[in-house]
């Protein structure tokens, strides 16, 4: 059975915030962002637009590049850690509506910044499980809305933006994911988190602080755990698959800072070439990131059919994975 990604497509606001701009209402500069994690610009999504209207502007690209009837989508997978509502309902419900996908199920999956290395992975289960054809993973964020404008250690990292791929069965294409590695390691938690706004902190309006509705992030911590547990996806998937880094066109791993990258591979001794980059552009957009990086290789002609790359990512939970891909 071929499980592969038919297409791929992505969608990014038009507003462009540069690191000038930002540091006109925080205490930060160009400088600063640039030399810490590689980030020049971040695009804001408009008043009028939820993260639902990302993943909706993206789907259509990749439903059209897929060429495809909407009809025959049976699922939608939407990979957000930036809902339009909290809990409930979810996003995904919301896109299946927007798109019109009259045949689709939905439903959102949570995994921070690795979700839509999750949403592949997860996609792939229900395609090789034979009861559906086709599926859409998106991953959609409007970071823009959770973030604390007043917090400089994280109001510069982030931005909005939506990816789109679409994964179908078809017996005339090899199997497009290859292996792939789900992580948790749950006990970090704390690092990477909205503290208020759930069950375990219901908003109360008398006790509420603003600042713990929004992200936040022990910086270090997070820094730390991510360059080990890159280091720990890439050698795993080339070991564990007999591959060596000649064999791979692209790693493009989740776009958080440019210095987790470049440690990881330097402990890894591998050439910065191999990783596809475009942090600078668009900042972290969390569960969007890996796919809109994926869309800006496709878009590039960097990337041909039979192509290995090997996706990593990592983000709050603290969850990572990765997930090795033939085009
Ligand atoms: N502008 C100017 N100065 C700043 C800024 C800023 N925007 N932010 C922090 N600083 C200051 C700090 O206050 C600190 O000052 P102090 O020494 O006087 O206290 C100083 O800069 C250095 O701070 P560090 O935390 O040591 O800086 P570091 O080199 O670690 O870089 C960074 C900080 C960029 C946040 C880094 O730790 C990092 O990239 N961490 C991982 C972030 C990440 O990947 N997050 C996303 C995870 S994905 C997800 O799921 C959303």
């Amino acid at each position: 059975m071929g499980i592969y990604i038919r297409s791929i497509a992505a969608y990014i606001p038009q507003r462009r915030v540069s690191n000038d701009e930002l540091s006109k209402t925080v205490d930060t500069s160009d400088e600063w962002i640039q030399s810490h994690s590689g980030i020049k610009y971040r695009h804001i999504c408009a008043d009028n637009e939820d993260t639902s209207d990302l993943g909706v502007k993206a789907a259509e690209i990749a439903i059209q590049r897929a060429d495809i009837d909407k009809s025959a989508i049976d699922m939608v997978i939407v990979a957000t850690a930036s809902p339009d509502y909290p809990g409930f309902p979810s996003t995904a419900s919301i896109i299946q509506d927007k798109l019109g996908l009259e045949n689709a199920g939905a439903f959102d999956l949570v995994a921070g910044c690795t979700g839509f290395v999750y949403g592949i992975e997860v996609g792939r289960g229900l395609l090789t499980g034979g009861r559906i054809r086709n599926l859409l993973v998106i991953g959609a964020e409007t970071l823009s809305r959770i973030t604390n404008w007043q917090d400089r250690n994280t109001c510069v990292l982030f931005g909005d933006g939506a990816g789109a791929a679409v994964l179908s069965v078809d017996d005339e294409y090899p199997d497009a994911v290859l292996d792939a590695e789900l992580k948790s390691e749950g006990s970090g938690a704390q690092h990477l988190i909205r503290p208020a706004g759930g069950s375990s902190r219901p908003i109360d309006l008398k006790t509420i602080k603003p600042e713990d509705l929004f992200i936040q992030m022990n910086g270090r911590q997070v820094y730390n755990f991510a360059v080990r547990v890159n280091t720990e996806i890439i050698q795993g998937l080339l070991e564990r698959n007999s591959l060596t880094i000649d064999d791979l066109r692209w790693i493009v791993p989740h776009q958080a800072n440019i210095r987790i990258i470049q440690a990881a591979a330097k402990r890894l001794g591998l050439p910065m070439e191999k990783f596809f980059l475009n942090i600078d552009e668009y900042a972290n957009t969390s569960a969007a990131s890996i796919p809109i990086a994926l869309n800006d290789l496709y878009e590039n002609a960097l990337l041909s059919r039979g192509d290995l790359i090997l996706l990593t990512g990592f983000g709050a939970g603290l969850t990572y994975g990765g997930a090795l891909l033939r085009w």
